[in-house]
């Protein structure tokens, strides 16, 4: 893989899986924008990863609010002049809670963030790459946008969203020279998913590690196990799959 000269906007770039995108991408060669609702994570992740002034460029936004994405994206078309690569990383759980007892707001809120934010990093990105007549972008779908865990209605209805709008827009764009492809990870060793487990206990399960399925290798993934998949996509390697919801969930999918 070789990204020399290409610029990626990760958002959620202060989380797990948004750093290690940034980690991977710089590692061959690319300048990055890090978006996050928090910019000061950007930042420290910037600063763990080594990266200098123009390697990194780091920026607070909430993805969900449409004036705030349009001016992230105008900076950073202003700051590199191009956008080459979009990782739709940034997401959050929500509750653990039975359908019958999830309140309609925190519902409302993982569609906002989830389905709408990444609706409107694509949205706004899109003219940007159809013009360069070349992009690639991974949207951060999850088995559980496949699959139908208890607890997670708004969850995995908005990742099945997710997955859904990268093949959308993947059917409207091969034209354009753009690919949009979507990842799904099974668990991954992150804050999320450390959220997601303590957030067990609100439905009544204590012992939350005894009662996650890892599949046959027996482990979560590590975020660069994530981040490797998601290049792989972005790179010229990848540069006739366009569509797809490629797994990377070390098989716990397989039943
Ligand atoms: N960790 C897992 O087990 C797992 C599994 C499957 C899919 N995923 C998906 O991968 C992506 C990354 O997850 P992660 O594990 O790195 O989580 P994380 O919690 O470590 O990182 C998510 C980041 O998104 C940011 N964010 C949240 N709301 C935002 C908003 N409104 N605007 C901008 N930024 C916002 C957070 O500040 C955080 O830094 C998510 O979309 C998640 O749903 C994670």
């Amino acid at each position: 893989m070789n990204f020399t000269d290409k610029v990626v906007v990760v958002t959620g770039a202060g989380g797990g899986i948004g750093a290690a995108v940034v980690k991977k991408f710089t590692e061959h060669g690319a300048r990055a924008a890090l978006v996050d609702l928090r910019k000061e994570l950007c930042q420290q992740a910037a600063e763990k990863l080594g990266l200098d002034s123009t390697q990194a460029f780091c920026l607070g936004a909430d993805i969900s609010d449409q004036k705030q994405v349009r001016a992230v994206v105008a900076a950073i078309l202003e700051h590199y002049g191009r956008i080459d690569a979009l990782v739709n990383a940034a997401g959050i759980p929500g509750p653990s809670a039975r359908m019958e007892d999830y309140s309609f707001a925190d519902v409302k809120k993982v569609f906002d963030v989830n389905v709408f934010g990444t609706f409107l990093m694509m949205q706004n990105v899109l003219p940007i790459m159809q013009k360069q007549k070349a992009g690639a972008i991974v949207n951060l779908g999850s088995v559980s946008g496949m699959c139908a865990y208890p607890y997670e209605i708004a969850y995995g209805a908005s990742k099945a969203a997710v997955i859904q709008m990268a093949r959308n827009a993947a059917n409207e764009n091969g034209g354009n020279g753009v690919r949009i492809n979507a990842v799904s990870p099974g668990w991954v060793n992150t804050g999320m998913m450390k959220t997601i487990l303590a957030s067990y206990k609100d439905v009544g399960i204590e012992n939350s590690s005894d009662n996650v399925t890892l599949g046959p290798l027996g482990r979560p993934g590590e975020p660069e196990e994530i981040a490797q998949a998601i290049a792989f996509l972005c790179s010229e390697e990848a540069s006739y799959i366009n569509g797809t919801n490629f797994l990377v969930d070390g098989g716990m999918t397989l039943g």
